[in-house]
C-alpha cells in the first residue's frame, strides 16, 4: 500500500491505471475511519482492481465555529485498517496544496444544498462538492463509494456528478450502525459515556418513525411529531430538524408515497449528530 501526498504523483498513478484498463475504486473520507468507511472500502474492494481512499479533513465544508480543528486525526491507524482492506492507496494532500493562495473555483449545486442540514451549516455542500470534484479529476475514479449515513450527501454528489457530466458511478451504500442502533461516525469520538447513551434517541426516534409507517401512518406531520415526542422525552438530545422528503429533490412530502427519505440531526451535548432511514 502506498501513500500519495502529491497531487501530480496522485494523478500520474491514476492516468497509468486507467491507460492499463484497470478499474479504480474511490472512498473520500475524512479520516478517523471506522466499520462505516471500511464497509465502503470493501465493496470497493470487491468491485475493483485497484482502491484509492482519501483522508483530507477539507477546511473548505467546516463553517468558522465548527469543528475543523477538533476534528480526530489519527493517519497511523487509518493506514492499518486500509492495509488490511486491500487498498492500494492512500490519498493524503496537504490543504495548501489542495488550496494554495489565490484560490478562487467553487461548486455550488443549487436548492439541494439549502435545505436540511444545509439550513444550519451555511456553504457546507459547497466545500463538500468541491473538494468532491477536485477529488474526482485527480483520482479519476471508475466508481465512488459512499455512505446512506449523509443522506443529503449522497444526493447532492449525484445531482454534480448527473450536471457535470462525470464519468464516475456513484454507488450508496447502507449505514453501519453499532450494535445498540447508533450510526457509527467519527463525530462519536467526541460523546462521553453519558452522551453516548443519550445519542440512542436518534435511532429510537427513526424507529418510532418505521413502527407508525408500518402501521399505516402516511402523514408526515403525524410521524415528525411522534418523533419530537421520542426525543423531547428523553430530555437529552436538542432537535435541530426533522424532516420527511423525497429521495432525489429533496422536497418535503405532506404524505408518504413512493421513495422517502426521513432525516434527522440533533446535539447531545456540543455534538451535532445526523441520522436517517429511507423506505
Ligand atoms: P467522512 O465523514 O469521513 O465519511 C466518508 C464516507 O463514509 C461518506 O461517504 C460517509 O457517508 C460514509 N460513512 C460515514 N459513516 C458511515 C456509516 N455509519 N455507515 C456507512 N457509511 C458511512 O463524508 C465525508 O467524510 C466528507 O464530506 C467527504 C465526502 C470525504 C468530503 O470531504
Amino acid at each position: 500500500m502506498r501513500i500519495i501526498s502529491s497531487i501530480a504523483k496522485m494523478q500520474q498513478f491514476a492516468l497509468r491505471a486507467r491507460h492499463k484498463g484497470f478499474s479504480v475504486g474511490f472512498v473520500p473520507t475524512m479520516g478517523a475511519l471506522h466499520e462505516g468507511h471500511l464497509s465502503l472500502i470493501r465493496r470497493a474492494r470487491k468491485e475493483n482492481d485497484l482502491v484509492v481512499l482519501s483522508i483530507f479533513v477539507n477546511p473548505a465544508q467546516f463553517g468558522p465555529k465548527e469543528d475543523f480543528k477538533k476534528y480526530p486525526r489519527s493517519l497511523k491507524e487509518d493506514s492499518r485498517l486500509c492495509r488490511s482492506c486491500g487498498v492500494d492507496v492512500i490519498f493524503y494532500p496537504q490543504a495548501k496544496a489542495m488550496y494554495p493562495p489565490g484560490y478562487l473555483t467553487y461548486v455550488t449545486v443549487e436548492k439541494l444544498s439549502d435545505k436540511l442540514c444545509g439550513r444550519a451549516r451555511p456553504g457546507h455542500f459547497k466545500g463538500v462538492a468541491t473538494v468532491v470534484t477536485k477529488l474526482f479529476n485527480i483520482v479519476q475514479p471508475t466508481s465512488a463509494y459512499f455512505g446512506q449515513k449523509d443522506a443529503q450527501q449522497s444526493v447532492i454528489i449525484r445531482k454534480l456528478t448527473a450536471d457535470l457530466n462525470m464519468p464516475v458511478k456513484i454507488k450508496v451504500l447502507p449505514t453501519l450502525r453499532d450494535k445498540d442502533g447508533l450510526a457509527l461516525s467519527s463525530r462519536n469520538a467526541y460523546l462521553n459515556p453519558k452522551e453516548r447513551r443519550e445519542a440512542l434517541v436518534l435511532p429510537q426516534a427513526l424507529k418510532r418513525a418505521r413502527s407508525l409507517i408500518k402501521r399505516g401512518v402516511r402523514d408526515s406531520a403525524k410521524i415528525i411529531a411522534e418523533m419530537r415526542g421520542v426525543i423531547r422525552s428523553s430530555g437529552a438530545a436538542r432537535v435541530d430538524y426533522i424532516s420527511v422528503v423525497d429521495t432525489v429533490n429533496l422536497e418535503p412530502l405532506g404524505l408518504l408515497r413512493g421513495d422517502y427519505l426521513i432525516a434527522l440531526a440533533a446535539r447531545v451535548g456540543k455534538t451535532r449528530l445526523i441520522d436517517n432511514i429511507t423506505d
